[in-house]
């Protein structure tokens, strides 16, 4: 499946790439650098498909997320700091 992670070079955004790339996904990052760093995704480079995007970009973003199958819902337990990765079909159709 294609998957879009926005904030992909962040912290949690970067394992979560880092998770579907193992699934054998495709995955598209948008981020727009604010706080995320290409190097958390050192290794990966050649595996996504990056695209430098400030999601406040509506359009730009709809046109991205159209074009996926579907986005990671993350939900995180704070006592135990796991990360339970949902995969969800929807889509931004507004
Ligand atoms: N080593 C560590 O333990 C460590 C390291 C980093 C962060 N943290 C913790 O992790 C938590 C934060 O992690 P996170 O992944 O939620 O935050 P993050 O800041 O790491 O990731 C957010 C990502 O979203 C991007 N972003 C922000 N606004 C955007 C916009 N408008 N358009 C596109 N991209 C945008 C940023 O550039 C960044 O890559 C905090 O609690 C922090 O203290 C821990």
């Amino acid at each position: 499946m294609k998957f879009v992670v926005t904030g992909g070079l962040g912290f949690i955004g970067s394992y979560i790439v880092k998770h579907l790339l193992s699934k054998d996904h495709q995955v598209t990052v948008v981020d727009n650098f604010w706080r995320g760093r290409l190097e958390n995704l050192t290794g990966f480079e050649e595996k996504i498909n990056f695209q430098k995007l400030d999601i406040l970009d509506f359009d730009a973003l709809k046109e991205i997320l159209n074009d996926s199958d579907g986005r990671p819902f993350v939900k995180v337990n704070k006592l135990s700091l796991n990360i339970e990765i949902e995969i969800t079909n929807e889509k931004l159709t507004n």
